[in-house]
């Protein structure tokens, strides 16, 4: 098969478009024929080498986690999918013609959308719905600060929010408004003007996407007892303590029957999925350079079929 491979930590250089063996199928697996990959930042991430504490390369290593496709065959055991099921699911190594995942974390793709824009559902939606339902207590919560709405992430997470009926507050710069308000973010902060933290203050619930800076002076918006979670990095946890705020650091959770929901709510109308740019596969180089800008509004999806 086709895939993008990188050969040892680097640069976008290190992406090769080249031949790769077709995965084996283990018996509580399914083999997916991808249609198109989901460009997450973590990608160009593992690329560079700064994940692998967490998560190490094996080389030579292909890169994505999300998948949209339909089933080519299924291991001895599965019996939830059958051969040209259409599905989306949260892989290792998307950035190919097929890739091979237990079916824990493939759910039906929603029909109303194209697989190629299926494919940038995993991460982003799964990210922001393990936040908002997995991880914070919205009993406590009628408002939420949502650093970065215009990213992947961010753009899923204003919808999901205003659908668990929280009046959204998000932060973006100019050229995004208009986006981040048709999302349905109830009040929009040009971070690149205005002061964040003077404009949004006493919040229960801030989620940060951006991290650093932005996550540092997210604590001067959180009211005392509310909830901070950042995706990027750990808050500091004395300063959290100091100002009595539960302050935490996220990690993705997803699974086929999350993505199943989230492909419901597509299906019913009630989130949409930005795009900010497809690519061919073989492209993959320049849809990293732009993920790298940390710039892109929604998602970048590579077309693999
Ligand atoms: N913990 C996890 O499991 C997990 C899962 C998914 C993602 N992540 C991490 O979360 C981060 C966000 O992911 P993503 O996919 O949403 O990224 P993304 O799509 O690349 O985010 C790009 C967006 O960030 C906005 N942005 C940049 N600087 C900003 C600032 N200072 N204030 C407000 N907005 C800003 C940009 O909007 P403007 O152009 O308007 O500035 C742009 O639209 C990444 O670091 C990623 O690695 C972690």
């Amino acid at each position: 098969m086709k895939a993008i491979r990188i050969h040892d930590y680097g640069d976008a250089d290190q992406l090769r478009y080249e031949d790769a063996p077709v995965p084996e199928v283990a018996p509580d697996e399914v083999l997916i024929k991808i249609h198109a990959a989901g460009v997450n930042p973590a990608d160009w991430k593992s690329r560079q080498g700064l994940m692998r504490q967490v998560r190490p390369l094996k080389f030579p290593a292909i890169l994505g986690g999300d998948a949209a496709g339909t089933v080519e065959r299924v291991g001895a055991v599965v019996s939830r999918f059958k051969s040209g099921d259409a599905v989306v699911a949260r892989v290792n190594g998307a950035y190919a013609e097929f890739a091979a995942i237990k079916t824990d974390f493939v759910g039906r793709a929603p029909r109303s959308i194209p697989l190629s824009q299926v494919a940038g559902i995993p991460i982003a939606a799964g990210t922001a719905w393990t936040v908002l339902f997995e991880t914070a207590d919205l009993t406590k919560a009628k408002t939420i600060l949502i650093q970065g709405g215009a990213g992947g992430v961010g753009t899923f997470a204003i919808q999901l929010a205003r659908l668990a009926g929280l009046r959204v507050i998000a932060t973006t710069s100019a050229r995004n408004r208009e986006l981040v308000e048709s999302l349905g973010a109830d009040q929009v902060i040009d971070y690149t003007k205005e002061d964040v933290a003077q404009k949004a203050r006493d919040i229960d619930l801030v989620l940060d996407t951006v991290g650093g800076e932005v996550l540092k002076s997210s604590f001067a918006s959180v009211r005392r007892g509310g909830q901070l979670f950042s995706i990027v990095a750990p808050p500091d946890e004395a300063l959290a303590k100091d100002l009595g705020v539960d302050a935490r650091f996220v990690r993705s959770n997803i699974t086929g029957i999350k993505l199943e929901e989230i492909g419901g709510l597509i299906d019913a109308g009630k989130v949409k999925i930005v795009i900010e740019r497809e690519f061919p596969l073989a492209d993959a180089k320049a849809a990293h350079k732009l993920v790298e800008t940390g710039r892109a509004r929604g998602k970048i999806i590579l077309r693999v079929a």
